[in-house]
């Protein structure tokens, strides 16, 4: 049976990081101490003008297909989660294949906002174990800052930019859960639940970007069971007890939504791979970056086995079984 295994990883990570007293200093009403105790939330990075999502996608990219020791040219498909596109149009994913001077192979953005690294990464996997490409990149990037409304401090307070890619190439497996690479992946949405978490405008309606609009509680409330859900369930179906997973790689959005959501799946604190405290939440960057991060500093071995799980806009959740 084909899998999908992690080959490479790489992620970027721009300018300095711009701590929650920054922030204060800058203008916004409120305190390390609040952002801290709510989110577990210290510090973001926030790239400068002219840092766009694709230039963060590249270097994490770069990065990746170094880490597997390839060439771009040998990379037949490259996928970019993001929610922060350079341009409407083109996709920043045929930017970023441009940059890598890939040929002509294909490259397409995947929009479901938080969701959308487990979404790119399941229809990645997809594509290798039909045999329709052999190597694969996958990148989650974002600039998710220049969404936001500085002057609301109930959200603009909780997220920044970054991107984490991975190269995905097929290799042969057992058809079993010992096997490394994907081993499974669920995605989900729920489109009648669009307006608790959204940009209020958008080409199509406005002309114009808008800007997010949030109703915190209950996008707490909805992620905490979506993920802890899907994450069982996927558990379920591989037939694996909480206690075989080696590391639970959440969508890094708040401390309080990652330690109820391990709760509830019956995962102790550290087994979960926390990033949100330096990193804010990246969106789509959030579980690469998280992967690359835990397995630079030696947390994430070869051979463990990785529960991923998010939620996002939309909304849109899901969950993965991967082995490193
Ligand atoms: N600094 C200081 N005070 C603040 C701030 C801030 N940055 N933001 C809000 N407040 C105030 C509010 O005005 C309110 O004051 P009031 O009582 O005088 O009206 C008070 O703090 C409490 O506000 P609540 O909204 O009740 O605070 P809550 O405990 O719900 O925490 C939070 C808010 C952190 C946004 C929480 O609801 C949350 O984490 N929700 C999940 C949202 C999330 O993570 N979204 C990310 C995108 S979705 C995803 O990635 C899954």
């Amino acid at each position: 049976m084909i899998r999908s295994v992690v080959v490479g990883w790489g992620a970027e990570l721009p300018g300095n990081p711009v701590t929650n007293d920054d922030l204060v200093a800058r203008g916004v009403e409120t305190s390390d101490a609040w952002i801290a105790q709510r989110t577990g939330i210290r510090q973001r990075y926030i790239a400068d003008a002219g840092i766009t999502t694709s230039t963060l996608a590249f270097m994490a990219a770069q990065r990746a297909l170094a880490k597997a020791g390839v060439p771009a040219s040998s990379v037949d498909m490259l996928i970019v989660a993001t929610t922060t596109p350079d341009q409407t149009f083109p996709s920043t994913a045929t930017r970023v294949q441009g940059l890598l001077g890939m040929d002509t192979a294909p490259a397409f953005d995947v929009q479901a906002v938080c969701s959308g690294f487990v979404y790119a990464l399941s229809i990645a996997d997809s594509f290798i174990r039909c045999g329709q490409a052999r190597r694969v990149l996958v990148i989650g990037a974002e600039t998710f800052s220049r969404l936001l409304d500085w002057s609301d401090r109930n959200t603009c307070v909780l997220f920044g930019d970054g991107a984490g890619a991975l190269l995905l190439e097929a290799a042969e497996g057992e058809g079993t859960m010992a096997d490394r690479g994907v081993l499974s992946s669920r995605l989900y949405a729920d489109g009648s639940k669009n307006e608790l978490l959204c940009m209020t405008g958008g080409p199509s309606s406005t002309q114009d970007m808008g800007h997010l609009q949030m109703t915190g509680r209950e996008v707490f409330r909805w992620a905490v069971q979506r993920m802890a859900e899907s994450a069982i369930l996927a558990l379920e179906e591989a037939g694996i007890s909480p206690d075989q997973v080696d590391w639970l790689v959440p969508h890094q959005a708040n401390i309080r939504i990652l330690q109820s959501t391990a709760e509830r799946i019956g995962i102790p604190e550290e087994k979960v791979i926390i990033t949100v405290e330096h990193h804010g939440n990246t969106s789509a960057a959030s579980i690469p970056l998280a992967l690359c991060e835990a397995a630079e500093n030696g947390k994430i071995k070869a051979g463990q086995l990785l529960l991923l799980e998010a939620m996002g806009g939309g909304f849109t959740w899901g969950s993965a079984l991967l082995r490193w």
